[in-house]
């Protein structure tokens, strides 16, 4: 059933499980990661960021097509926006019908992304949304991400309180868009800015984070866990063996690989990481 975000984070706060959010670009995604979630009974977001927005032209077909898929889901699933830069698709969000927008402003200086983070979350919530931001840069997403940074507790703190966010997107040693999963978390700063900060913390930039990890990222005060590129991998590689096999011209034969293997690996991950 069609959720909102905030209650969906409610609940992993509450049940300790975390919550993912995946992020759908095409509707063989959408459908895909509901159905995963829908085997595994676990809660979901949909997430479209604005590079998938931007991919669309015109972000409302795909989201009308997310909430009807949440709307006929037999768990919660709330549709999230992510990674927000522009004023623009900012403004939009509360007709586009999302429960949840994540406000990146953190290629600016820290003066400039506490400002522009607050007046558009007192926006967001005079809207009914839910918001999370990000402090510190997360890695892998261009030249103003850098691998290695790391959120400071005392910084966090101050962050959310300046900004009133709902939920803080935390550096702690994910980088965006990984295709291996090698990738080690500092689950000591986990646990350092879970003290610190009173909002639930989200991790980026999941797809490089192995299982045991994620888990104890989990334990340790990670509520909320995002996943986009791993679903790419497996999507594209499921559709790359099809068309190595099939010289036909029917996207569907190709399409519907694609689909499988990326229901497959969704559900995999809600199985490995309750
Ligand atoms: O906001 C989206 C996520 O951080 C996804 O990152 O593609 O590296 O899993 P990822
Ligand atoms: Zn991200």
């Amino acid at each position: 059933m069609l959720t909102d975000t905030a209650e969906l984070v409610a609940q992993a706060r509450t049940s300790a499980r975390p919550l993912f959010a995946f992020n759908v670009i095409t509707l063989e995604h959408a459908q895909a990661i509901v159905a995963a979630a829908n085997r595994a009974q676990r809660p979901v977001i949909l997430q479209l960021s604005e590079n998938a927005a931007s991919y669309q032209g015109n972000p409302e077909p795909v989201l009308a097509a997310c909430r009807m898929l949440a709307s006929a889901a037999e768990i919660g699933v709330s549709l999230h926006l992510d990674h927000v830069e522009s004023e623009q698709l900012l403004r939009l969000a509360p007709e586009l019908g999302v429960s949840s927008i994540m406000v990146d402003r953190s290629r600016l200086p820290d003066e400039q992304n506490v400002a522009l983070t607050r007046q558009a979350t007192e926006w967001a919530h005079n809207h009914g949304l839910f918001v999370e931001a990000e402090l510190g840069e997360i890695g892998g997403k261009g030249n103003a991400h850098t691998p290695g940074v790391r959120t400071n507790p005392a910084d966090a703190a101050e962050f959310v309180a300046a900004t009133g966010v709902d939920a803080l997107a935390v550096a702690v040693g994910s980088t965006h868009a990984m295709t291996t999963r090698t990738a080690r978390l500092d689950q000591a700063l986990i646990i350092e800015l879970a003290r610190a900060v009173a909002v639930p913390l989200v991790l980026h930039g999941s797809s490089g984070i192995p299982d045991d990890e994620l888990r104890a990222a989990a334990g340790n005060g990670i509520v909320k866990i995002n996943v986009g590129t791993l679903l790419n991998v497996a999507f594209t590689g499921a559709i790359r063996a099809a068309l190595a096999e099939d010289s036909g011209v029917d996207p569907r034969s190709y399409l519907r690989a694609g689909r499988a293997a990326t229901e497959q690996a969704v559900h995999r991950l809600l199985q490995a990481v309750g």
